[in-house]
């Protein structure tokens, strides 16, 4: 890797992270990590499927790896996530073969998976995560309470946000509690995930900090939404995370490259600049900036939701600084 660039954590006023499995703490990858980023999150170790896939049974190997990994090497860590309707076992909302429904046992038995599920996965942890995606993606504006259909909501309402938030909060106290979503760039969402968190905390719902994941293309120009978003959610008092920022070069879901162009890396160079020069105004509001993966040799979006070449990332597949990396370090 070269070691003759500034580190990207020496160029900003918060902490910098990346999503990383444990293939991205060995070789290059490892020297980018730990020369360049001051926090990790596990893209896929800590999600349910992961840590407990069948009732009671958990399987922590990887996360224990990586919990371990960060503190040997006095990263951050950023737990993901513990209430999602995605990467869940059927079990969680299963009664046997019998999907759970609305009613109060089997909303009871639901909210008790889940409380089971956060006290052993945070307690495990307990004081080595400092921050944790409670609930993830929970809104969505086309339904008309903003609320998605997941089974969650199905069988609990708003229940299973405010039990995930009260039980994170005993199982550790010291950690910051964060609700996490995409989109919140887009003036829609923005405000329904606003009205959400606002009327959660008003009862006391113990949310700490709003995660804007920010996956973003080259095509639309994210940057003054981004502002007004942070802008936004500052009115609340809420503390705010970028939680997976990454600048995709897609600008549909049809277009097929084999190798990216220079003028596409230049401008997505361009796009980092912007989203970065925003950060960089807005620090105060910001506790820490996460780029989902490290390099584009480990992207989500080569996979999703086609197999198809992308290169989201400040880093090539060699482990080169691209454009984007530029675009990040050199506030000019
Ligand atoms: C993605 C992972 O990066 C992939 O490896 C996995 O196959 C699917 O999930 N929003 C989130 C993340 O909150 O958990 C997702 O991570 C990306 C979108």
């Amino acid at each position: 890797i070269q070691t003759d660039i500034p580190a990207v954590k020496d160029t900003l006023p918060f902490q910098v992270g990346a999503a990383i499995s444990r293939a991205q703490t060995l070789g290059g990858h490892e020297e980018l990590l730990t020369r360049h980023f001051d926090s990790v999150t596990p893209g896929n170790a800590l999600k349910w499927d992961a840590t407990e896939p069948r009732e009671g049974e958990f399987t922590f190997a990887d996360g224990d790896y990586l919990v371990d990994y960060a503190a040997a090497h006095g990263l951050r860590f950023r737990g993901h996530t513990l209430a999602w309707h995605s990467q869940t076992p059927d079990w969680v909302f299963k009664d046997g073969d019998r999907p759970l429904t609305a009613t109060p046992a089997d909303k009871a038995l639901l909210l008790k998976r889940l409380e089971n599920h956060i006290r052993a996965v945070m307690g495990r942890y307990k004081g080595r995560i400092q921050t944790w995606d409670v609930v993830n993606e929970v809104v969505d504006e086309n339904q008309p309470d903003d609320m998605r259909r997941s089974p969650w909501f199905q069988v609990t309402g708003y229940d299973f946000i405010r039990t995930a938030f009260r039980v994170a909060r005993e199982a550790d106290p010291a950690a910051k509690l964060v609700l996490n979503d995409y989109n919140t760039e887009l003036p829609r969402k923005r405000q329904a995930v606003f009205n959400l968190v606002k009327k959660l905390r008003a009862e006391g719902v113990p949310i700490d900090a709003v995660g804007h994941q920010l996956h973003v293309n080259i095509e639309q120009p994210a940057a003054a939404e981004i502002e007004k978003t942070i802008e936004l959610f500052a009115g609340l008092g809420v503390d705010q995370q970028v939680t997976e920022l990454d600048v995709s070069v897609y600008t549909d879901f049809v277009s097929t490259y084999t190798t990216v162009p220079p003028e596409v890396l230049a401008l997505q160079g361009y796009r980092y600049k912007e989203i970065f020069d925003v950060f960089r105004r807005q620090a105060a509001r910001l506790s820490s900036v996460t780029l989902w993966g490290l390099a584009d040799d480990g992207t989500w979006l080569s996979t999703f939701p086609i197999t198809r070449l992308n290169a989201p990332l400040p880093f090539d597949d060699e482990l080169q600084a691209k454009p984007a990396y530029w675009g990040i370090v050199d506030p000019a």
